[in-house]
């Protein structure tokens, strides 16, 4: 292995790590909203003990934290290693010095809530909030500046010493054993939380309701113009000339494709056309050599993948890759990780629910249980939680029995009436090509061919190369 290779490695494994447990901290931040929603809504006293499981899995986290030399060794790093004055950095020590108290503190109230209930009602549920908005914004300012910078500014040998103090420390704050604490704790709540809250925090009772659900996607719903009237098509995502490669093999060249608001794009091709090279690039998963991307009016040529999440271009990956060892509902959960503080994830959690009912069912089984379609379905929904307006998905009926490739399709379309814009990668060209507005052929890297899906269909060339009519 290079001595680049190892520094890089050294780097990501230590950041994985850290986002790894801002993503546990975030689920049980949510199970916490959830139970403040019920506080405020309901007219039964909160349930002391869970609440005060919730609170000592804060507790042990903030304890961890403060013994851990890796992470310490991070701050003092970042410290010793910025160019410019970090006060986010200050702050952020500080949330760990005092995350004891502020806990106690609520522990009191909480107490003091029961004890009087309903006259404290009002006074916990605002602390709860006080203190989920802190946490979140503590998690945020993590990913948002600490992360980038420790990216960008630690050393190689920085990096080194945070993962051997990591791995030599006895107890290290990330390392297995710890993480069997904490998902024991999660056990735990998960366990006394009741039922109509759901493993991590979700109702059941409510039932879909389409057009809502469309507003939800924030996709421009339509479906509703007369029959016959064509609708305006207004191009959501544009790429011009892009080329990439991976080392010196050129994967794409001079690629050019539109994507309206509300069509379903299909892009078809023989095994390593460059499909999913495409997908990534419009993802931004795959840097670009030449070429320039557009969506809805910006140019996102070199917005990293993350930011393009956020406006809504979001990817089903091929193989499903689901989280395995997750529990459906948390896989649901990781989905909208990136909308932050966005109080529509539960109700949109409760309409996936109602779409997929096989999820519902399954939401505490781990993901890796789960047959094959209903992994796919999970895909699908986890890209749904972040509120797509552009779904890339890498061949979705990969694998599948024809039954349920049959209804993998339907969802897609139904998604589509919703106002959701599909671009979608298919082995399985007639069935795609059936439901797409328009699509392109791929071939060597190279658009060959796009049209409208009937014409595609119904060219030659296609027939025989992938139709195998
Ligand atoms: N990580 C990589 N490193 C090097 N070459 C790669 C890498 N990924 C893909 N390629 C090459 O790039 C080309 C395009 O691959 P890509 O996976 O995009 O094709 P595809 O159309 O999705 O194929 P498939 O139908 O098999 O999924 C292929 O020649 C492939 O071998
Ligand atoms: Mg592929």
């Amino acid at each position: 292995m290079g001595e680049q290779q190892h520094d890089h490695d050294a780097r990501e494994r230590a950041i994985e790590t850290i986002v790894h447990e801002h993503l546990s901290l975030w689920r049980v931040i949510l199970l916490l909203d959830r139970l403040r929603h019920d506080i405020e809504q309901e007219p039964h006293e909160p349930d002391e003990v869970l609440l005060s499981a919730i609170l000592d899995y804060f507790e042990h986290f903030s304890e961890r934290v403060q013994s851990a030399p890796d992470e310490i060794l991070l701050f003092s790093c970042l410290r010793q290693r910025s160019p410019e004055p970090f006060p986010e950095l200050d702050a952020l020590e500080r949330d760990y010095l005092s995350a004891h108290e502020t806990l106690q503190q609520l522990r009191r109230q909480l107490h003091r809530c029961v004890e009087a209930w309903p006259h404290e009602r009002e006074a916990l549920s605002e602390a709860l909030r006080r203190f989920s908005e802190h946490l979140r914004h503590h998690i945020e300012q993590e990913e948002t500046l600490v992360i980038p910078r420790a990216r960008q500014w630690l050393e190689a040998s920085d990096w080194e010493r945070i993962v051997a103090a990591k791995d030599q420390y006895d107890d290290p704050l990330f390392g297995e054993r710890v993480r069997e604490e904490f998902r024991e704790l999660r056990q735990h709540i998960i366990h006394i939380a009741p039922e109509h809250v759901g493993g991590l925090g979700i109702r059941h009772e409510t039932r879909l309701d389409p057009a809502e659900f469309a507003s939800v996607e924030g996709g421009e719903a339509h479906g509703g113009q007369a029959p016959g009237e064509s609708p305006i098509r207004e191009p959501l995502l544009q790429a011009h000339g892009v080329s990439t490669s991976y080392g010196r093999i050129q994967a794409l060249y001079e690629v050019d494709i539109t994507i309206n608001r509300g069509e379903i794009v299909s892009l078809v091709g023989a095994n390593g056309a460059g499909k999913s090279t495409l997908l990534m690039v419009l993802s931004g998963l795959q840097p670009l050599d030449r070429g320039e991307i557009h969506y809805a009016g910006c140019d996102i040529t070199r917005a990293p993948a993350h930011a393009r999440v956020g406006q809504g271009i979001v990817q089903v990956p091929e193989g499903r890759q689901v989280f395995r060892d997750m529990s459906v509902h948390e896989n649901l959960l990781m989905g909208a990780y990136r909308r932050g503080r966005d109080p529509q994830v539960f109700e949109d959690l409760d309409r996936l629910y109602a779409r997929f009912p096989i999820l519902r069912q399954k939401q505490r089984q781990l993901a890796g249980m789960l047959s094959g379609g209903q992994q796919q379905m999970l895909a699908i929904a986890r890209a749904l939680m972040a509120a797509p307006r552009l779904l890339l998905l890498d061949e979705p009926s990969m694998g599948l029995a024809p039954l349920i490739v049959e209804e993998i399709f339907e969802i897609l379309s139904e998604l589509n009436r919703e106002g959701i814009t599909l671009f979608l990668v298919e082995q399985n060209a007639s069935q795609a090509l059936a439901i797409s507005d328009r699509g392109y052929v791929l071939e060597a890297g190279r658009v060959v061919l796009s049209g409208s899906g009937q014409a595609l269909l119904d060219d030659e060339q296609v027939r025989a190369a992938y139709l195998g009519i």
